[in-house]
Order: C-alpha cells, then structure tokens, then sequence
C-alpha cells in the first residue's frame, strides 16, 4: 500500500497588465464575448476565446435553455465553434471569464467538470500543452498550463485512438 499525492500548480495575477500581450489580448475577448451570454435562468455571464494556430481567435458565452441541462458552457460553446470553424487548426489557448458578482468571496469561478473533458480532447488534438487562463470576476486571473493542472488523471486509452 501507497500513499500517492498529486501536486497541481497554476500562476496567478492579480492585474490583467501582468500577462503577456497576447494573454491579455485572449482575456479581453473572453470579457467582451461574456456581453452575448444568453443566461436568463442562472443570470451567470460567461464568456470564452481561443487562441488558435494560425492565429485566430474565436468567441463564445454560455447559451442557457429553458429545459436546463441543454444549455452550454462558454467553455464547450467556444471549442466546439473552432472545431467547426477551423477543423483543422489547433487550439493553443483558451481563456474564460465572468464579470458575476458573487457575495460570498470564498465562491469560486472555474470551468466545470464536462468542459474539463472537452479541453483535454482539444489537448489531445494539438499534441500541445492546452494553455487555459480564468478571469475571475473579483480580477484575479489564474493561468493553467496544460489540461493535466485541472484535470488530473484524464481518462486516455490509446487503444481507442486508433479505432477508425
Ligand atoms: N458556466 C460557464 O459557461 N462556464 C463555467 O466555467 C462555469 C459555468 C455557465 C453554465 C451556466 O449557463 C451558468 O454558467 C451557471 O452555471
């Protein structure tokens, strides 16, 4: 028997001029995508840029449906768009923001378990360490380098990749 312990790192910043330019730059669009959130029942705005190979950047925010669990994160919104989009760029970068005003400071803004998944797919894609940066809305921006910090123990069998 073992005692096993994973460690899990991120940087954190406390002003958007602190990133590089084009961190800042992916962050901002993240902000401006939240304007087109469409979420009349939780009233929580979300919105998500990537960044991709060839340079361009897509947006999108969370699109909410009255039936509730048909409703989608800014996250999958975003990544699924890219990958219709451009299929066959990857995506470098995604960064996520809300403006959300929480009461209580100890409430925390990041990306949910199934949009976790759908990232470390977009990860698996590029071949590349998925840069993943949250805006929270009290200003704080947290910058995750690669899939593995949020999702640890990601479910990969190489045996289904190559199933055709
Ligand atoms: N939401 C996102 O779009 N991204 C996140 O990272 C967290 C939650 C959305 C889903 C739903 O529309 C609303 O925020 C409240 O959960």
């Amino acid at each position: 028997m073992a005692l096993k312990k994973v460690e899990l790192s991120y940087m954190e910043y406390g002003h958007l001029d602190e990133l590089e330019s084009e961190i800042k730059h992916l962050v901002l669009e993240a902000k401006d995508a939240s304007k087109t959130a469409y979420a009349p029942y939780s009233l929580f705005k979300v919105g998500a840029s990537v960044l991709l190979s060839n340079g361009s950047i897509v947006k999108g925010s969370n699109q909410e449906n009255i039936a509730y669990p048909s409703g989608l994160c800014a996250e999958r919104v975003v990544i699924n768009s890219a990958s219709s989009l451009f299929p066959n760029e990857k995506i470098v970068a995604i960064a996520v923001s809300s403006d959300h005003h929480f009461e209580n400071a100890e409430d925390m803004f990041s990306p949910c378990g199934a949009c976790r998944q759908v990232m470390a797919e977009a990860e698996l894609r590029s071949g590349k360490k998925l840069k993943i940066i949250v805006n929270t809305p009290g200003g704080i921006t947290r910058t995750f380098n690669g899939i593995s910090q949020l999702l640890p123990f990601t479910f990969n069998y190489s045996g289904l990749k190559k199933a055709k």
